[in-house]
């Protein structure tokens, strides 16, 4: 018999249930029973037309609104032109997301890199440090998340999700807002720290704000060794604490601010903004897709509509007026938070509260162990949005 592409040869049955079977989703993800076909600045719809409010804003994602018009069309113009092409050459859409950001965020003489998460951010930042200072330990805090890949796992503060080969003992946990336990360590080893890497808030660790004394405290001994002070500001930078990067609240300047989520308002985009002192060299870091073409309309786009429309100023006010109404809720045990970044502590009994606000009220909140509601909406929230929220959270604090 002559085997051909006409007759081919014969597949065993083993092989044969083997190729019939589907290529399935590889199930990571905890999955609510809902899918989202349209959405519009904080309001969302599935695929039967059901309206929902969002709270959650993708995971702290949506920036400025699902679908902003200005958005939409800034990234269309920009497929239109060119969508992609390597970092080989100029790439003016870079220049400017670099000169933008450097205004709005008021960090002048900051140098960027673009990348394409908030993991691959922080990763490219430990790096940096290491190169800058010659050194391999980091700091990293207890409750601390900063992203699944290897060296950012490594400093996440979740044995479960750091895999065997990502473990080192590069990486030293303090515990948080403990000004102590860092001049301690400092004293022990501060010559071989390389990094200390903490969030302004702490988001998948519960909404927990880092004491301004604390990270003043970062700033004085990363200064007086010459180690690096990272702000991972994925989740609580770009304006969502009401400040561009929360660390700022504190009154200090850190070294590297990393940055992803509401960066692109969906558009996958990450980047580090990187002090004068570190100096780049050709081939020190590098990407394939980071900066590109789309990925930078879609940032400037982001920083365009922040801009214009104070969505700082809106995200400072809107957070103020939804804790204080929290903290009147007397079957709420702790509000915390800064801006549009609130975590509503919930005592064990009311822990199907955030269910409920989805399944009966359709508003999508976030979540954080063990009993926490993290509010992470639009920072173009309104006011009538937010009182949508508090009025359906009373009704169920009250029907329990
Ligand atoms: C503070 C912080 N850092 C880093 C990351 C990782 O970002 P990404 O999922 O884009 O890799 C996250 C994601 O939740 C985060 O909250």
């Amino acid at each position: 018999m002559i085997y051909s592409i006409n007759n081919p040869v014969p597949l065993s049955r083993k092989s044969q249930e083997l190729f019939s079977k589907k290529m399935k989703l590889f199930d990571v993800y905890a999955i609510n029973p809902v899918e989202i076909a349209r959405g519009e600045g904080s309001i969302v719809w599935d695929n039967n037309g059901n309206e929902y409010l969002d709270m959650y804003g993708g995971h702290a994602v949506i920036s400025i609104g699902h679908t902003h018009p200005h958005y939409v069309k800034r990234i269309t113009d920009q497929l239109h032109k060119i969508g992609f092409y390597s970092n080989s050459v100029e790439i003016p859409v870079q220049v400017q997301l670099a000169e933008l950001l450097g205004n709005v965020s008021g960090k002048f003489g900051f140098q960027l890199f673009l990348c394409n998460s908030g993991a691959e951010a922080n990763e490219n930042a430990l790096k940096l440090a290491s190169f800058y200072n010659n050194r391999k330990k980091i700091i990293a805090f207890t409750g601390a998340f900063h992203g699944r890949t290897s060296l950012a796992v490594a400093a996440t503060h979740n044995a479960k999700i750091v895999a065997p080969v990502n473990e080192t003992d590069n990486v030293i946990f303090l515990p948080f807002n403990d000004t102590e336990a860092l001049e301690h360590a400092f004293a022990a080893y501060g010559d071989e720290i390389s990094s200390v890497i903490v969030e302004g808030i702490q988001g998948v660790g519960g909404i927990k704000v880092a004491s301004y004394e604390f990270l003043k405290q970062i700033r004085n001994l990363t200064s007086q060794y010459d180690a690096i002070f990272i702000a991972d500001s994925v989740q609580c930078g770009y304006g969502r604490s009401g400040s561009f990067y929360s660390h700022d609240l504190a009154g200090i300047e850190a070294d590297i601010y990393s940055m992803a989520k509401g960066m692109g308002n969906g558009f996958p985009i990450g980047g580090i903004a990187i002090s004068p002192k570190i100096k780049p060299w050709i081939g020190m870091l590098g990407t394939t897709f980071g900066g590109n073409h789309l990925a930078c309309a879609a940032a400037l786009a982001v920083l365009e509509v922040i801009e214009k429309d104070n969505l700082i100023e809106n995200a400072a006010n809107m957070g103020t007026y939804l804790i204080d109404e929290l903290n009147k809720m007397d079957k709420v045990s702790e509000v915390r938070g800064e801006g549009l970044m609130i975590g509503i502590d919930l005592p064990e009994e009311l822990s199907m509260v955030k269910k409920d606000l989805l399944d009966k009220n359709r508003i999508f909140t976030g979540e954080a162990k063990p009993n926490v509601i993290r509010l992470l909406p639009a920072l173009n929230l309104t006011q009538a949005h937010a009182d949508r929220f508090l009025e359906a959270l009373d009704e169920r604090l009250k029907s329990i």
